[in-house]
């Protein structure tokens, strides 16, 4: 069974009989793994409560495009934003023609517009409506824009009718979300990321170290898995669990993430280098506590090892892509470090914003090559690392 771990999904009710199925639908999803937002249009809550989806979900649920506390709170574009994936189920004729419309007057259909996650629609209608030429023309649309669409069944309708139309059954639906997070573009490849920060030891008890929570390089690590790669993630200390499916090997300092990178990419096809490696560290640890006798000490620190050009430059036939973390001139930068370190590729982002970056659950980033630089704007970690994870492998197929 395919797993949805750490999986953030928008489940969006229209309004059709079928939603009742939908409680159960966010109860599959959950089973599996996956957190659950519920999103219902005014309609849906004429077939279903939503003291029942939120009583499931264990979120509140969200209906009304224009509630100041509800936009004060999660408002339409952060919820766009916290999903991986937007799954309308029921979506009803009417639904799936305004998205194919763009419309965005209701909170569902807003989050369609906003949302740069994947998206997937359960049809469910009757069997005229579904063959209707209009219903064909746009669900031909929906595919065209990578909507993703799960049925529908064929079989006996609520209104007595015989056809294809029925919204397919819960268990089959999140059967089909969880596929849809496993891509296989990477399948057969190694793939190694280092992640998170390192310590540097001054004495027994303290230590240099930086800000960073490790969330990105898992998220590659994820988005990696996903794409079928067996992946090893090389952690700095963080207080994040590791993935399924994957090695761990974990480190502390920037000696130890050397020493275990170098070894796990010997027979590596990529490395990417997630982690914020101190870049000084003391140069001798003191044996024992010392002591505060002084008003001042002084600290000499000596270069870390540079591990992501120590791999480019010494590990053949592998592909390297580094981070760059930068607060100005980000491309310029980045652009440096790319060609002094060797790198195949380098992920740029600005850390001086509070809005991505360091901590934050969201990122914006530049995908730079000695040729190529593209702009992702600003997602979640998890949709960034797969947006990454995909520009990634389409450069080693070509
Ligand atoms: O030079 P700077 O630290 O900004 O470079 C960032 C890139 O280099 C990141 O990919 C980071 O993981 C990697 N790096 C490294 N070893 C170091 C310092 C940085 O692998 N000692």
């Amino acid at each position: 069974m395919s797993t949805l771990s750490n999986k953030r999904i928008i489940v969006g009710i229209t309004g059709g009989i079928a939603a009742y199925k939908s409680a159960e639908i966010v109860r599959r999803l959950q089973d599996r793994g996956s957190k659950v937002q519920v999103v219902m249009t005014p309609s849906a809550e004429e077939f279903i409560r939503p003291l029942t989806l939120q009583a499931l979900s264990g979120y509140p649920v969200h209906a009304d495009l224009l509630d100041p506390e509800a936009e004060a709170g999660m408002g339409h574009i952060e919820l766009a934003r916290w999903a991986d994936l937007l799954l309308i189920a029921p979506a009803t004729a009417d639904f799936i023609a305004s998205m194919v419309h763009g419309r965005g007057n209701s909170l569902l259909s807003a989050i369609y517009l906003a949302t740069s996650g994947m998206v997937a629609v359960a049809p469910a209608m009757n069997q005229g409506m579904w063959s209707h030429p209009a219903t064909s023309d746009n669900m031909q649309t929906l595919r065209q824009r990578q909507v993703m669409i799960f049925g529908p069944d064929n079989g006996i309708q609520a209104c007595g009718d015989i056809g294809e139309g029925r919204m397919q059954q819960p268990d089959v639906i999140a059967e089909q979300v969880a596929n849809c997070f496993e891509t296989g573009q990477l399948s057969g490849k190694k793939v190694v990321i280092t992640a998170g920060p390192t310590r540097e030891a001054i004495d027994p008890v303290r230590y240099i170290s930086n800000h960073s929570s490790g969330k990105m390089g898992y998220a590659m690590a994820t988005a990696a898995i996903e794409a079928g790669a067996q992946v090893t993630i090389i952690s700095g200390p963080v207080a994040l669990a590791a993935p399924d499916r994957c090695t761990v090997i974990r480190v502390i300092s920037a000696a130890e993430m050397h020493s275990s990178a170098m070894a796990a990419c010997a027979d590596a096809d990529i490395f990417i280098a997630a982690a914020a490696v101190a870049d000084y560290r003391p140069a001798s640890v003191a044996e024992q506590k010392i002591k505060k006798h002084t008003d001042s000490i002084e600290l000499k620190l000596e270069k870390t090892p540079d591990i992501v050009s120590t791999v480019a430059n010494n590990v053949k036939d592998i592909f390297v892509v580094g981070f760059a973390a930068e607060t100005q001139d980000i491309e310029t930068y980045a652009r440096d470090k790319l060609q002094r370190k060797k790198l195949n590729a380098i992920i740029a982002n600005d850390v001086s914003r509070i809005d991505v970056g360091f901590n934050s659950d969201n990122n914006e980033a530049w995908w730079i090559t000695s040729n190529t630089s593209q702009v992702f704007s600003k997602r979640s970690k998890t949709q960034l690392a797969r947006d990454i994870i995909d520009i990634l492998s389409k450069q080693i197929d070509s």
